[in-house]
């Protein structure tokens, strides 16, 4: 990166290793990224037209998610750090996303931030660079999970979320009443496995052969929008908030990027919604969340660890 400038963004997809499972395999995902990771350094560099030797430094996601896959990055990166004595910066998967919009646009903090993916669902103030508070968080699935078991059920391929939103786009979203979850408590949480179970417990009935499947899931997608939507919208009228994030994987669900669309614009507030490519999991944000750390002086050693359960 030069100033905010993406050089090369490389994206290795193991959606195809994964999708027989309906879901991710820890074991599978982090062979496949000790097989592929140099090969991915090496392009990454030749469509920057970059040397090694010209690195200010080098970014690496040391948490949270999968052990196995963070310690392929965490050891490969401590190599190069060390082999070209560059510094080293440890970056938390959840800041990436977060931030991830600022790579794009201007956004003046303080503002809030629903960050939805497949592993987290939780909303933040943040306050200032590395400043985040944390308002709420799922008490159970995270809402891409929510979408990614949804499309399981349904025999829909994985990962879900993708295909739910282009399937939805034909579908009726009040074809089927989903539930809504309302927590007494945490009033900012949220909760997805009571739709899950109403998900699981329509397929069952003799009732589901009346709907084209692309009426189930519009509405099924429509009731996890309602909560996040609402959820955000509560926290924003509370706190005055005049700037809303959406980040995440799930921030590529066209539904959602619409209702918060619109919703900023009944509420005057601006909504900031990344590019596609900046929504689902890439190594721009990391290095971005890195160049800002770097440039306060912040430095990770060689003991630098990867956290299955960094918090943020
Ligand atoms: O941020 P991400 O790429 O990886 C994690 O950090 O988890 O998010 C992946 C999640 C998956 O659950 C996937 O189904 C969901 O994001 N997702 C979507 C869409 N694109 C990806 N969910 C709904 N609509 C989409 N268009
Ligand atoms: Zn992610």
């Amino acid at each position: 990166m030069r100033g905010k400038e993406i050089l090369a963004s490389v994206v290795s997809s193991q959606d195809h290793v994964h999708s027989c499972y309906g879901g991710i395999v820890p074991e599978l995902a982090s062979r496949h990224h000790m097989e592929n990771i140099l090969a991915i350094i090496d392009q990454t560099l030749a469509q920057a037209q970059v040397q090694l030797d010209q690195l200010d430094g080098v970014a690496v996601t040391c948490g949270p998610g999968l052990v196995g896959s963070l310690l392929v990055g965490v050891s490969v990166a401590k190599a190069l750090a060390m082999a070209k004595n560059l510094p080293l910066i440890g970056v938390n998967h959840l800041e990436g996303h977060l931030l991830a919009v600022l790579l794009e646009q201007e956004v003046a903090f303080p503002f809030l931030c629903l960050l939805v993916s497949g592993g987290h669902t939780s909303l933040y103030l943040a306050h200032d660079w590395g400043e985040y508070q944390r308002l709420g968080a799922t008490r159970d699935d995270a809402a891409g999970e929510a979408f990614d078991k949804g499309a399981k059920m349904l025999g829909l391929g994985y990962p879900g979320g993708r295909v739910i939103d282009r399937l939805a786009q034909q579908g009726d979203a009040l074809a089927v009443r989903f539930p809504r979850a309302h927590l007494k408590t945490g009033k900012y949480d949220f909760s997805f496995s009571g739709l899950k179970t109403a998900l699981r417990q329509f397929l069952s009935t003799p009732e589901r052969g009346g709907y084209r499947d692309e009426d189930i899931v519009a509405s099924y997608q429509e009731a996890i929008v309602d909560m996040l939507v609402a959820n955000v919208l509560r926290a924003a009228d509370d706190l005055k908030t005049e700037r809303i994030v959406i980040s995440g994987g799930v921030s590529a669900n066209s539904r959602l990027r619409q209702r918060m669309t619109e919703a900023g614009l009944q509420n005057d507030i601006h909504v900031f919604l990344p590019s596609l490519r900046l929504c689902t999991d890439n190594a721009a944000m990391i290095a971005f969340a890195g160049s800002w750390r770097l440039a306060s002086g912040q430095r990770a050693s060689l003991q630098l660890n990867a956290s299955a359960t960094l918090p943020l």
